[in-house]
């Protein structure tokens, strides 16, 4: 038997240290918390994807009465940018999300469901997308989606 350590990389910055353009998207995803719709937790997220163009797109997290049909932020983002430009990779996504009449001061990570979601992108593009994940406080910075999800299910899982 062999034991195995399996490594996530982040980077912890304080906002005013990112450079402008991920400002800017962090800045879309918070933005996007207002649109949310959450009658139901009352958790608000943003999420902001930026394409290989430069096109930016948003969304936040959509609930239901009939609570599994409701769609986290990150996938309401993806989905509509892939839905654009089905030929274009993406770059980065940001997320953040505000609760008690505050942003977290403290990082949100994205569910196991979303996490899938980036990944497909990702693998589908053959393109790292960086994630920026949001607190008052603190920004995650991880290079890529399989950072965030290891020993994962892919495409290639499927021929295995
Ligand atoms: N949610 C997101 O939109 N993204 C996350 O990363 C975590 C959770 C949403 C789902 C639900 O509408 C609410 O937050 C509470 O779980």
């Amino acid at each position: 038997m062999i034991k195995k350590t399996i490594e996530t990389q982040v980077s912890v910055y304080t906002f005013e240290e990112l450079e402008s353009s991920y400002k800017t998207l962090i800045n879309k995803a918070k933005e996007q918390v207002s649109k949310s719709y959450a009658p139901y937790s009352k958790f608000h997220v943003g999420a902001a994807v930026e394409l290989e163009n430069g096109e930016i797109f948003a969304g936040s997290n959509q609930e239901n009465s009939a609570y599994p049909s409701g769609l986290c932020a990150e996938r309401v983002a993806m989905f509509y940018a892939n839905a654009q430009y089905p030929n274009v990779a993406v770059k980065a996504i940001a997320i953040a999300a505000f609760n008690n009449g505050n942003f977290l001061t403290e990082p949100i990570t994205p569910c196991g469901s979303c996490r899938q979601v980036l990944l497909e992108t990702e693998m589908r593009f053959e393109k790292d997308i960086k994630i920026f994940l949001y607190g008052t406080n603190h920004t995650f910075r991880i290079e890529n989606v399989k950072q965030l999800l290891p020993l994962c299910f892919e495409k290639s899982s499927l021929n295995s």
